[in-house]
């Protein structure tokens, strides 16, 4: 890059926010003040979702209706589920959900009303359904019938329902809720800062939540969950992670689920689900963990990622934690977006509260004022 310009906006502030604080240079992170360590060991997710919508936790009242809103949502129109049993059985997972978040527009009479009361209902509507959709696309793909969501479980536990069909464990349903606690904002991501330019725009939440999940699903952001587990399988057993270092080191290759552009130390969600995989692994197949805990301590003992401050991300155990519990790994990506959809509303919401057009600058390195040439006259 020859101009002025920050190539990828790395460092550049473009807005303030209230929702997270993202401390890359010691690793901490915090949803509205409340440190990520305490959220995942005590709070729900519907909490953290209201944290972020609201500002503020709930209070015992506030948290019951708002859980009770976001269960009677989560049906989904006859109309999109037909739509979907006509899409190529092999569409992956992410592209299925973004055109059905893309239907769910077309079904909401009120979609194209931003004000906040409407900006609310919408919220809720997406954050109820995306879970219904994701396990839905995952049955009718393996040719069953998608499972009705029922009211009475929690987001985390309906969806392992809805899934697989069969009630799930304690354990699993606390792993789940876990992740979606650790994935719900992250600042201004990728992802997040798509939504944000798209509402900008005065486009409606739909839209935005479509930008946002085409954003989401590029391997260097969202898309490095499935890519981190797909390595790990690639690599095979614990014995075979030696060699498989050294022939990416040898082809300047990169580890999917390591290096973050804002963490320059260990990113705490990391750390949170290391600590958990490895609980999971104990109580059974270890082989997983052992791959990835192997092949990051060589890189955590090799200079070139020391030198470049390269740590597991959060996509880096989150991956094996997902595994563990049976989801298939191209559902990985989009598990991360029924979490982060709580966040881009958050954004969404806050960037329609004092809202202007975001529009930067791009300097021009190209050729200036030449002479027109007629098609017929050109070489
Ligand atoms: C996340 C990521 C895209 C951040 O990118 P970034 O801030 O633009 O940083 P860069 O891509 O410029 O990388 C900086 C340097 O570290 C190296 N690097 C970054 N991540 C690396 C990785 N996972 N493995 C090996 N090298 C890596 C780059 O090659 C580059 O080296 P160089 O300075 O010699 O050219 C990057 O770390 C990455 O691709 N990680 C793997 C994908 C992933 O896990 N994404 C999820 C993020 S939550």
């Amino acid at each position: 890059m020859t101009s002025q310009s920050a190539a990828g906006l790395a460092g550049v502030v473009v807005t303030e926010t209230q929702k997270s604080k993202v401390d890359g240079d010691i690793g901490k992170l915090q949803y509205h003040g409340y440190n990520i360590l305490d959220l995942a060991e005590y709070a729900q997710f519907e909490e953290v979702v209201y944290l972020l919508w609201w500002n503020k936790l709930p209070n015992k009242a506030e948290f019951e209706a708002f859980e009770q809103k976001l269960a009677k949502l989560r049906h989904i129109e006859p109309e999109i589920v037909q739509t979907m049993k006509l899409f190529p059985k092999d569409t992956h997972p992410m592209a299925a959900l973004r055109t059905a978040v893309s239907m769910l527009g077309m079904w909401d009479p009120n979609a194209d009303d931003n004000s906040p009361e409407a900006n609310y209902e919408q919220s809720c509507n997406l954050l109820a359904i995306m879970p219904t959709v994701v396990a839905a696309w995952s049955r009718i793909r393996k040719g069953k019938e998608p499972i009705a969501p029922r009211e009475d479980l929690t987001l985390a536990a309906n969806f392992l329902y809805m899934l697989h069909g069969t009630e799930p464990t304690e354990a699993q349903i606390d792993a789940i809720d876990a992740y979606l606690v650790l994935l719900a904002d992250h600042g201004l991501n990728a992802s997040t800062f798509s939504a944000r330019v798209t509402v900008s725009t005065l486009s409606d939440i739909y839209s935005a939540v479509v930008t946002a999940l085409g954003t989401l699903k590029g391997p260097a952001h969202g898309g490095a969950n499935q890519k981190a587990m797909e390595q790990f399988m690639d690599i095979g057993s614990p014995d075979k992670v030696d060699a498989w270092f050294d022939d990416l080191i040898a082809n300047k290759g990169r580890i999917m689920g390591i290096g973050h552009r804002v963490y320059k130390a260990e990113d705490p969600r990391a750390t949170i689900l290391r600590d958990r995989t490895r609980k999971l692994a104990e109580e059974g197949d270890s082989k997983w963990y052992d791959i990835a805990w192997q092949l990051e301590q060589k890189a955590r003992a090799h200079e070139y990622f020391l030198e470049r401050n390269l740590y597991a991300n959060v996509d880096y155990y989150s991956a094996i934690v997902l595994y563990q519990l049976g989801i298939d790994v191209d559902l990985f990506t989009p598990l991360f977006a029924m979490s982060r959809v709580a966040g881009w509303c958050a954004h969404i919401a806050e960037q329609w509260e004092d809202n202007r057009l975001i529009r930067p600058r791009a300097d021009y390195v190209g050729p200036l004022d030449l002479e027109w040439v007629d098609l017929a006259d050109r070489d």
